[in-house]
């Protein structure tokens, strides 16, 4: 009997035993890679949301306050920077992006999360769906309150991302931005609001999904080219083509556009009004501009829309390229890319109607 029951609880231990490791083999090997941000920042009272210090807190404290990250995954942090992110630059998405290939690359490496600004979020991830050279889950996450404030919004964002990018759902969508429980495509997303924690939408176009408890769902996915079928490549990168916004307005004068061309500017995204309309006043200066070898990219500062190609202005006439729907911002990341390949206004045009 007793030797009965000795049996009993071996056999027992066995199967907890595999059952255990089997468990722990499955969880994800997921990479954060940290880059300051208010998901790391600090203030100095529970109610101080605005007018705190962004990028304080190192990745391995981010991963410490979310002990539940262990249980759905093997999280390794890695602080590639500390910034905030309106001081995020094209060096900075160049050293980026070439780590997240690095690590992709490797074979124990399931995906990857980068920690992040809420400010320039969204361009760098349509940079990464650009240049990041895998089908492998890649998820931005930020936080619009400190980790000090109450209700802060960055534990549970990293909790989501890291499920995320831990999700077989996730792979082979493109760079994915996960704030307030939404998943969205890093083409379409856009801060919508300075302050708020629901600032992050895809107005329009569609967010892709919501992590709800322990899962990720997914409702959509782009149409548009990213990822693995991206045509750019950044590995002998070292810099990118100067490429700078004009922003248009009522009584809008071209001091800024010439600025920028006497500064170098290979390439000008004019952020118009309405249809992406350029002032009467400035448009000599933009066709005399482009006659100059410099590339124009009419956009829309209105956030929403097709840009018309030979609409508000004669782009075939002028040699113009046309942004599609993209934002001027997320234009100027997508000009930069193309003008590593070419100056052709034809084939930069096809790109913008590609990615
Ligand atoms: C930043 O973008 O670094 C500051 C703002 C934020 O993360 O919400």
């Amino acid at each position: 009997m007793q030797r009965n029951t000795a049996k009993h609880f071996l056999f027992a231990l066995f199967a907890f035993l595999i059952a255990f490791s089997v468990h722990a083999e499955k969880l994800p090997n997921i990479m954060i890679l940290a880059t300051g941000g208010t998901i790391a920042g600090s203030g100095a009272t529970s109610t101080t949301t605005v007018g705190y210090t962004a990028a304080t807190v190192g990745v391995q404290q981010l991963i410490n306050a979310v002990p539940e990250l262990a249980k759905i995954s093997n999280v390794t942090g890695e602080q590639v920077f500390q910034i905030a992110s309106e001081s995020m630059t094209n060096e900075h998405w160049l050293t980026l992006g070439k780590r997240v290939n690095v690590l992709l690359a490797q074979p124990n490496v399931d995906g990857i999360v980068i920690t992040h600004g809420t400010d320039t979020l969204e361009e760098t991830a349509y940079f990464l769906n650009l240049v990041v050279k895998s089908r492998k889950p890649v998820v931005l996450v930020g936080a619009m309150r400190p980790g000090t404030a109450l209700s802060a919004d960055g534990p549970i964002n990293l909790y989501n991302a890291v499920l995320i990018a831990g999700s077989q759902e996730a792979i082979g969508k493109g760079v994915l931005v996960a704030l307030g429980d939404q998943i969205h495509g890093a083409r379409d997303v856009t801060k919508t609001n300075t302050s708020t924690p629901d600032s992050f939408k895809t107005p329009e176009l569609g967010m892709l999904g919501y992590v709800q408890g322990p899962k990720a769902f997914f409702y959509h996915s782009t149409t548009r080219k990213h990822t693995v079928d991206s045509e750019f490549d950044i590995s002998n990168l070292s810099a990118l083509p100067q490429v700078d916004i004009v922003y248009g307005y009522a009584n809008m004068n071209s001091v800024a556009l010439n600025a920028f061309i006497a500064a170098g500017a290979k390439g000008i995204i004019h952020a118009g009004t309405g249809d992406g309309s350029v002032a009467a006043k400035v448009k000599p200066d933009l066709a005399a501009a482009r006659k100059n070898g410099t590339v124009i990219v009419r956009a829309s500062r209105v956030g929403n829309g097709i840009l018309a190609r030979n609409g508000e202005a004669n782009d075939d006439e002028l040699d113009f390229v046309v942004a599609d729907t993209l934002s001027p911002q997320k234009a100027r990341i997508l000009l930069m890319l193309g003008m590593t390949k070419t100056s052709n206004t034809k084939e930069l045009q096809r790109m913008f109607y590609t990615y």
